[in-house]
């Protein structure tokens, strides 16, 4: 199905076909250290699934998503939370966070969505929201021996690797692989560290998970 997130109907599909179960959530909560006095944000935060399993670890908690099912979803979710939270409509790019608002960021399989100069953009624009020493984690479609600009050559070794990962459920995800390394917009290790560095964020770890999936934990200096 033809990926947009305007429309309910991919909405649907997408939580439907990879809903995360929540114990998957678990080393999340331990990697970015939450704890009690944090303020969390999460980028593309979907149905609110990593919000409202985090929210009982920290102060509040906030999610943004450019889809209104999404979020409305997320705000069935989060009405049974105890801890404050707060959800935007927005597109990343029109995010405007207060200065130092947040101690932990987190976005899963949601920032491959931007064209790499808006994700520099991105990284300059929430610089100033995050403290210093605030741990931010990206998880998303990134190439870790390569960057975009090697696609065409890496492509073969991409490929078998993508049907190595999936293994039997190969053949039902091929075509949304497919679309996600040549029409959305997953990038080289190599630039995300730049736009990162751009944005005041020094890396600290990668943990890929493959040689196009993984993530990337910084620190804000
Ligand atoms: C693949 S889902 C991931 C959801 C959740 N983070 C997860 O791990 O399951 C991507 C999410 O990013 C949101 N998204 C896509 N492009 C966006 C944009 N430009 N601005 C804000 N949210 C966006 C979508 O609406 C969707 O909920």
């Amino acid at each position: 199905m033809e990926e947009n997130w305007l429309n309910d109907e991919y909405v649907r599909y997408y939580n439907t076909n990879y809903a995360t179960p929540s114990q998957e959530y678990a080393p999340y909560l331990e990697l970015l250290e939450l704890g009690p006095q944090d303020a969390l944000l999460d980028l593309g935060c979907g149905a609110g699934e990593f919000l409202t399993y985090a929210a009982p670890k920290v102060a509040r908690v906030h999610g943004i998503d450019l889809s209104p099912l999404q979020i409305s979803l997320a705000s069935e979710k989060c009405s049974a939370l105890a801890t404050p939270w707060e959800l935007t409509c927005t597109s990343f790019e029109k995010f405007q966070a207060p200065a130092q608002s947040f101690t932990k960021g987190f976005s899963r399989k949601a920032l491959h969505h931007l064209a790499d100069p808006q994700k520099l953009e991105l990284c300059l624009n929430l610089g100033p929201a995050f403290r210093s020493g605030a741990l931010l984690y990206i998880e998303d479609g990134i190439f870790f021996n390569f960057e975009r600009s090697q696609l065409d050559d890496h492509w073969e070794e991409l490929w078998a690797d993508a049907a190595r990962y999936y293994g039997e459920s190969w053949e039902s995800k091929r075509q949304d692989l497919y679309n996600s390394f040549r029409r959305e917009h997953p990038c080289g290790l190599g630039y995300w560290k730049e736009c990162l560095q751009r944005g005041g964020f020094q890396l600290l770890k990668t943990y890929p998970r493959s040689s196009f999936y993984g993530g990337i934990l910084a620190r804000k200096v």
